[in-house]
């Protein structure tokens, strides 16, 4: 979207609030309210068809009397009358809509949605909403919304689809000390959606951090873009992981696809960082707005206190940070600022007998070491020691150590002083938490953004040459047949098609024939029923394996043939595939399905019993870069098993990730048509012996 448009639409010169009401406590009465209370210094007009004035400000009956250029509205009429206002708003030529009003598509009114949508693209209008609150701005001095006022002043943007909650972090922001510039209600993103706030506020010079609440995305891909070309870190709290689609899917990767899990995958390739709940998304906004990234994993905790230095130490480990000793030379340079008894190992203990010097000295020594990548001071509130002085002794330290690039968290654990002492550190850009847990938490978050900007960095893999045509005139032939879903034969022509490794299968329609293709692909073969309407092959008694000789070939094609149609005498039967048997190897299984909101998205985990029981798999939004297959095998719970365990030799990790990638072309390329897809099993070998897919299967879209 426009970005001159969305300025007008959140930073107005001027305001009209169609529907003011003279009437305290009604909504069209709170933002003219808000609007004069906050300080905001354009012209605000009232409409209202029958008041003459309101809050001292003159009212005019419709927005086209206004006597002056009128550049948003803010709108307050019942959802019936919205649709008339925005038409007038147009001939008005006012550039954007702010439409508070419910009773759209959250309540089944998506035709009146559309409708206003359309009045307002007709005149080149930007609609934010509609039901929503509003949108704040601390640097614009405007509270357009019926929030009761503007947040604690920050550096930190907040973009929410969900309009109490705005409403409950606007007031939050002073108890939890964690500023905002901007809080903007987004409601059903009729017209603006995240991905346009997302390229805004990175434009935006007041604001540090991007923070989102999440409920639901329209198009994640246009979400991922947005992201992806941010400058500056995002973070988003995604709720509603629970129930996403997982329903009815007919692959085992369609059963495996919650929201949490493509969500998270999303975000990833987005280089979003996570919050895991509100709390935290409150605590991560507050570092990312205040500090710079983390460069290296080398984290040091300066402490008061074993105690809280213990929990910090397994806080770093349990968000994925884990501490190193520091090394010897540092050490020894800071045991000069702690007794006989303190340790200098990291966590550093000064002890509780450390006063602000000992803070200063080893803040000040420790921060600019250039082993030290980010740094998180402890303190626990002592009798001997001054909460404030010690804030004022870090702060020091840290403006007098001239480092700037490498973060600082702080906690301070104690009473009222210890808070005081926390919002002084808060003002001056320290980000402080109440529990050392939260601390490292921050830094953990300063971390990811810096992993996640070399993550987005990475340009997409090269994929293998394609036959992209080949692979539709299949699914043609399929559709043609009035299926939807692929036997194995026709599935492994597509896979082939996008040079995917599979073994080599023939479809045989006589015993005869069956014979004469084992012997062309060499015994042993394997044989199973192929049938459109037999899915699970072998639950139907329709796979042999290992049959090593013409008798054997000749006696499985009976059997599959007669279980088939015990199984489901109606089954149209292809025939029997004779396929190479390939050697034994580590299960895996690759797969697809189409999310709703991001689209082609991969699957990859270990086969047999890890999908089937431990659910053990991890995904991506298709296309799949290198490394970011390389780190899906790396990010599975099962993943020493293809690095090498107790004697085994490492699988072909190498090729397994190119097949990733080149399948992720796959189903992007025909995501008009995949619904879903399975290999399932592929079998990984040796390093440098590559894999082979073993079974496949494609189910399409219905049109
Ligand atoms: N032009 C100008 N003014 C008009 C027009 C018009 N075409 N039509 C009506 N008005 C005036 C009315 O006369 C009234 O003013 P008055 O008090 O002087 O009579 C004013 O507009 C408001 O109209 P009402 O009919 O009184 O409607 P009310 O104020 O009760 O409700 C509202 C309107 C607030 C928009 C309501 O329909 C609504 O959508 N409420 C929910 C809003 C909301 O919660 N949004 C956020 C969702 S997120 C969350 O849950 C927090």
């Amino acid at each position: 979207m426009d970005h001159e448009l969305l300025n007008q639409l959140l930073k107005p010169k001027t305001i009209a609030v169609v529907g003011a009401s003279s009437v305290p406590g009604k909504i069209g009465y709170t933002v003219v309210d808000n609007l004069l209370k906050s300080g905001y210094s354009g012209e605000v007009y009232p409409i209202n068809p029958t008041a003459t004035e309101i809050l001292g400000l003159k009212v005019y009956p419709n927005i086209k009397d206004v006597p002056a250029y009128v550049e948003a509205a803010v709108i307050t009429v019942p959802a019936k009358a919205v649709p008339q206002v925005i038409e007038d708003c147009g001939q008005k030529k006012v550039k954007g809509l702010i439409v508070i009003t419910s009773g759209f598509a959250e309540s089944g009114r998506r035709d009146l949605e559309d409708q206003i949508v359309e009045i307002a693209h007709r005149y080149g209008m930007a609609l934010l909403g509609p039901n929503i609150v509003g949108t704040l701005s601390n640097s614009d001095k405007l509270n357009a919304s019926f929030a009761p006022f503007l947040p604690l002043n920050g550096k930190a943007s907040l973009v929410t689809q969900s309009g109490a909650l705005l409403i409950a972090i606007d007031a939050a922001t002073y108890t939890r000390n964690v500023g905002f510039d901007k809080l903007v209600s987004i409601g059903n993103m009729a017209d603006v959606n995240i991905a346009d706030l997302v390229t805004w506020l990175d434009d935006d010079p007041n604001t540090t951090c991007i923070s989102l609440y999440i409920e639901g995305l329209r198009d994640g891909r246009q979400f991922i873009e947005a992201c992806q070309h941010a400058h500056k870190p995002i973070i988003a709290l995604k709720a509603g992981v629970s129930a996403h689609g997982a329903a009815a899917a007919a692959s085992h990767t369609g059963s495996l696809a919650g929201a949490a899990k493509v969500y998270g995958a999303a975000f990833q390739q987005a280089g979003v960082i996570g919050a895991s709940d509100l709390s935290n998304l409150f605590d991560r906004t507050l570092a990312l707005s205040l500090q710079p990234p983390m460069k290296g994993d080398n984290l040091i905790i300066i402490t008061n206190g074993g105690g809280v230095g213990v929990l910090a130490t397994d806080a770093a480990e349990k968000f994925g940070l884990p501490l190193k000793f520091a090394p010897e030379e540092v050490q020894n340079e800071l045991k000069k600022y702690m007794p006989e008894f303190g340790s200098a190992k990291n966590p550093i203990d000064l002890t509780g007998q450390a006063g602000n010097e000992w803070y200063y000295d080893a803040v000040r020594y420790a921060i600019a070491q250039p082993w030290v990548d980010g740094m998180v001071v402890l303190y626990c509130e002592t009798a001997i020691t001054n909460p404030t002085e010690i804030a004022h002794g870090i702060e020091k330290a840290l403006k007098d150590a001239g480092i700037h690039g490498k973060p600082v968290t702080v906690s301070f654990v104690g009473g009222e002083k210890s808070v005081a002492a926390m919002s002084e550190l808060i003002k001056v850009g320290i980000p402080a938490y109440q529990a050392p847990d939260m601390a490292v938490n921050a830094i953990v978050s300063l971390r990811e953004y810096e992993n996640l900007s070399h993550m987005v960095a990475e340009s997409a893999a090269p994929c293998a040459p394609s036959n992209q045509a080949a692979a539709r005139e299949v699914i043609a032939r399929v559709r043609e047949q009035q299926r939807l879903t692929l036997t194995e034969i026709e599935a492994k022509e597509i896979f082939l098609a996008y040079g995917l490794p599979i073994t080599r299968t023939l479809l045989a329609k006589s015993e005869n024939e069956a014979v004469e293709l084992a012997q062309k692909i060499g015994f042993p073969v394997v044989m199973k029923i192929v049938s459109p309407d037999i899915l699970h092959k072998s639950d139907a008694g329709g796979v042999r394996v290992n049959l090593k000789d013409t008798a054997s070939v000749r006696e499985a094609y009976r059997t599959i043939l007669t279980n088939a149609k015990n199984y489901k005498a109606e089954a149209k039967i292809h025939g029997v595939a004779i396929q190479e048997m390939a050697p034994w190897g580590t299960e895996v299984i690759l797969g697809s399905v189409n999310d709703p909101t991001f689209g082609p998205t991969m699957m990859f985990g270990l086969g047999g019993i890890f999908v089937e029981v431990l659910k053990d798999v991890t995904f991506r939004v298709a296309p799949v870069t290198r490394g970011q297959a390389l780190r899906m095998l790396g990010e599975i719970r099962g993943a020493p098993i293809l690095s090498g365990v107790r004697g085994e030799s490492p699988r072909d990790r190498e090729a397994l990730a190119e097949v990733l990638c080149n399948y992720s072309h796959m189903i992007l390329d025909l995501g008009d048509e995949i619904a879903e897809s399975d290999a399932n099993p592929v079998l990984v070998y040796e390093e440098g012996r590559g894999l082979k897919v073993a079974d496949a299967r494609i189910i399409l879209k219905k049109k």
